[in-house]
C-alpha cells in the first residue's frame, strides 16, 4: 500500500512527525513541502491528488494549518473523497461510511500524537459498503454531471 503525504509550511512539523511513524509500516511518497518557506496549499493538494488519480498511490494525507484549505482543494479533484478528520470517531467513520481516500489534518489545531492515531485508525478501518456505497456513487454521478456541464 502506497500513501502520498503533503503539507504546506503550516503543516510541515506535523508531516515530519507523521512520516517518522508511518514509514515503518507503509510505503510513503512525500511530495513536500520540505522547508518553512511559505507555499500555497492548493499546489500541494494537487500533487497528492494527482498521485492517487494516476494510480501511483492508494491514499493521501494532506496537512495545512487547519486542514480546511486542503480539504476544500482536494475535493475539487474527481474521484477524491477528502475528509477533514479531528477525532478518533471521524477518522474511523471517514473510511467506514465515506471511503475517504484522502484525510486532511491541521498542523496548528491538533497534537501530533492524536493526528498519528487518527491516520492509523483510518488506514486500518474498512469501508462498510451497502447504503454508503449508494451515497458515494451519487457523489461520483454529481462529479460527472458537473464535468459534463449538465444542468443540475
Ligand atoms: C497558512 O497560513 C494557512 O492559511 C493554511 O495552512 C491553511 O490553514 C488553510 O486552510
Amino acid at each position: 500500500m502506497k500513501i502520498c503525504v503533503g503539507s504546506d509550511h503550516a503543516g510541515l512539523n506535523l508531516k515530519k512527525e507523521l512520516l517518522k511513524s508511518l514509514e515503518w509500516e507503509f510505503e510513503v511518497i512525500d511530495v513536500g513541502t520540505y522547508t518553512e518557506e511559505p507555499v500555497d496549499y492548493p499546489d500541494i493538494a494537487k500533487d497528492v491528488c494527482k498521485k492517487i488519480i494516476n494510480g501511483e498511490a492508494n491514499y493521501g494525507i494532506l496537512i495545512c494549518g487547519t486542514g480546511i484549505g486542503m480539504s476544500i482543494a482536494a475535493n475539487k479533484f474527481p474521484g477524491i473523497r477528502a475528509a477533514l478528520v479531528y477525532s478518533d470517531e471521524t477518522a474511523i467513520l471517514a473510511k467506514r461510511h465515506n471511503n475517504a481516500n484522502v484525510i486532511c489534518l491541521g498542523g496548528r489545531t491538533m497534537k501530533s500524537e492524536d493526528a498519528i492515531r487518527y491516520v492509523k485508525l483510518w488506514l486500518k478501518e474498512n469501508f462498510e459498503g451497502g447504503r454508503h456505497e449508494r451515497r458515494i456513487n451519487k457523489i461520483s454521478k454529481l462529479e460527472e454531471e458537473v464535468i459534463r456541464g449538465i444542468k443540475l
